[in-house]
């Protein structure tokens, strides 16, 4: 790697801008000190109609987005590109051709500016999130050590987290993620893409005890969510042939009784996970954590084993470069960073 000058942690103004494009959020962001100062995030409406992402688009639209985005984003923070101090993009895990447009963008701003480049990881990411600073100085970050429940329509974990560069997963799930589940089934319930919000919305009005879908048996901390899409799959497709309008008919209920069980696959692994490592700092990340009734029953569980719960800002749950940004700062902190040969990687551990 080429030597760049690289402040110290006693040194203030360390800039970073972060990029993230593993699925179909285009997002760039800007974090000086730990604290943000910009958080941009492109869409991609393109993939509605077809019910689900398709990557071809996704690298597509990703690369339209990325110019536009990242001077948005410096814009936004008020400062100038010679003012970064180094470049961080998510390198994996996520769609392949996305990925790769974030990482040949951050490559290239590294050597147009004379800046480091940081690689970070997506998953690390959606923990750290919980350490960024607001401009007005709200922070309430986590001690270590503690546990975060990542779920999201990719993942699903739970990460035991020592420090900010020390991670492991204890539990993952073996198939489905929890977002793929609330995904899945609201498509055959004929609900639009993403599914997880509308099943969410319905739910509020439905009664959660009314049917019983599958929970998995797994030893350990792992998940699995596939055979509860199956069973949803086949109760719906029993009932449809008494009744066509079984779904109309019973919505509220069905998206009640669907989030009951996620839920309930979701705090039990965690709860265990909970008991086993006797860790009562407990966090929550990804895109599914914007779900009412999981926030509610988390917050129950924590009242109910003394947690001390702390729920990150929406807009830092979902897919975001703030995450990315966060991540590179401690990385940069600690002198980790990556070469010009860094290829992105569909699969990664943490
Ligand atoms: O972390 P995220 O933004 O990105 C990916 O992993 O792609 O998570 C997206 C997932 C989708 O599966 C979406 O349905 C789910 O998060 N999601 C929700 C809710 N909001 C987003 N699931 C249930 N309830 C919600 N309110």
């Amino acid at each position: 790697m080429k030597n760049f000058s690289i402040k110290s942690k006693k040194d203030a103004n360390v800039t970073i801008l972060g990029i993230e494009s593993s699925c179909d959020d285009t997002a760039a962001a800007i974090i000086r000190d730990g604290v943000i100062l910009s958080n941009v995030v492109a869409g991609q409406k393109v993939h509605e109609e077809y019910g689900g992402v398709v990557p071809e688009l996704a690298s597509r639209a990703h690369q339209q987005n990325i110019i536009p985005v990242v001077d948005r984003a410096i814009a936004r923070a008020g400062i100038e590109k010679s003012d970064i101090s180094a470049v961080a993009f998510t390198r994996g895990p996520g769609l392949l051709g996305s990925l790769l447009v974030g990482t040949s963008f951050a490559k290239g701003f590294s050597l147009a500016a004379g800046i480091p480049l940081i690689e970070v990881n997506h998953l690390q990411g959606h923990v750290l999130a919980l350490f960024i600073k607001e401009k007005d100085g709200a922070y309430n970050p986590p001690k270590f050590p503690f546990l975060c429940l990542l779920v999201s329509g990719g993942n699903s974990q739970i990460i035991l987290v020592r420090d900010y560069l020390d991670m492991e997963v204890i539990g993952q799930t073996i198939d489905d993620a929890a977002g793929e589940a609330f995904d899945k089934c609201a498509k055959v319930m004929g609900l639009p893409y993403p599914g997880g919000p509308h099943v969410d919305r319905l739910a509020k009005q439905g009664d959660p005890h009314r049917f019983n879908f599958a929970k998995p048996r797994i030893s350990g901390l792992d998940y699995s969510f596939s055979g509860l899409k199956t069973s949803f799959l086949y109760f719906l497709r029993d009932n449809l042939k008494e009744n066509e309008n079984f779904i109309e008919e019973n919505q509220a209920d069905l998206c009640a009784s669907l989030q009951f069980t996620i839920i309930d696959i979701l705090l039990n692994k965690l709860k265990k996970a909970a008991k086993q490592t006797g860790v009562k700092e407990i966090t929550v990340a990804g895109g599914v954590s914007a779900n009412s009734g999981l926030r509610t029953a988390l917050q129950e569980n924590a009242n109910k084993h003394g947690w001390n719960l702390i729920i990150p800002k929406f807009e830092y749950t979902m897919d975001n470069a703030a995450m990315i940004a966060i991540t590179g700062y401690y990385k940069y902190l600690n002198g980790e960073f990556a070469g010009q040969d860094a290829v992105p990687f569909a699969r990664t551990q943490l």
